[in-house]
């Protein structure tokens, strides 16, 4: 499968790199795509990099992972028309990044999920990947057994897809509802980075535990 990443940070390349390594193509979006040579470079043939629309466009598949200050800029850029009828996985978190550590800038009665859903009525959003830390996102391999990951959003078939990424990456996954369950698991992504500005660590991640 095609995916294309509208992000060209940590969180992009990571997922690429894993999307990669699933088997499928993946294109990078960026306002300066030359600045992914080297992870081009890193991946034979199965990498490539270019606009936000360029991604948008070549992607059956697409992931949102831009920082939230961006986020309405770079859609913009990527062009809605190029979302419409797809699956698109929004690692993003709506964070303020004024005080440290940062907080959210949006929560309770709303989320970054929902609104990038209402941004894109036409695109099948699932939440996915924003409670941990980039370098965990793929093949995660805690001694405890697969972490969780929760995903939520509002069609089915998008949530099998992603449902098939996830675990693919090493993960237990969680479908917890509508793309409304994106308002608990942004305050959950914020559980995790308070806990990584208190210790200074980044190797935790959630496992839901059963009796
Ligand atoms: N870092 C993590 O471990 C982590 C974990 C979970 C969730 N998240 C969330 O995932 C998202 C991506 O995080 P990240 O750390 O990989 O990258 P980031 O630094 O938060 O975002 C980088 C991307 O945002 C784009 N961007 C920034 N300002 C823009 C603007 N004004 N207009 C258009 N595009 C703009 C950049 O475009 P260019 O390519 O043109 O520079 C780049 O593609 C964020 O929402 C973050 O909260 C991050």
């Amino acid at each position: 499968m095609k995916a294309g990443i509208i992000g060209s940070g940590e969180v992009g390349q990571r997922l690429g790199d894993g999307l990669i390594g699933l088997g499928h193509e993946v294109m990078i979006g960026s306002r300066d795509p030359a600045k992914l040579a080297a992870w081009v470079g890193r991946h034979s043939g199965a990498a490539s990099a270019g606009s936000f629309s360029d991604a948008a466009a070549y992607g059956e598949l697409l992931v949102i992972a831009t920082s939230w200050a961006g986020t309405t800029s770079a859609i913009g850029m990527a062009g809605a028309k190029n979302f419409a009828g797809k699956t698109v996985i929004d690692v993003t978190n709506p964070l303020d990044f004024t005080s440290t550590p940062p907080k959210l800038a949006v929560g309770c009665t709303d989320s970054a999920g929902e609104t990038i859903q209402r941004m894109l009525p036409g695109a099948k959003i699932v939440k996915a990947f924003n409670i941990v830390g980039n370098p965990l996102m793929v093949h995660p391999e805690f001694p405890g057994g697969r972490p969780t990951m929760f995903i939520c959003g509002n069609d089915d078939g998008a949530k099998k897809t992603v449902n098939g990424i996830v675990t693919a990456f090493g993960w237990e996954s969680i479908d917890i509802g509508g793309i409304e369950g994106s308002r608990l698991l942004e305050p959950l992504a914020m559980l995790w980075i308070t806990y990584y500005f208190r210790t200074n660590t980044g190797n935790h991640a959630f496992k839901l535990l059963r009796k």
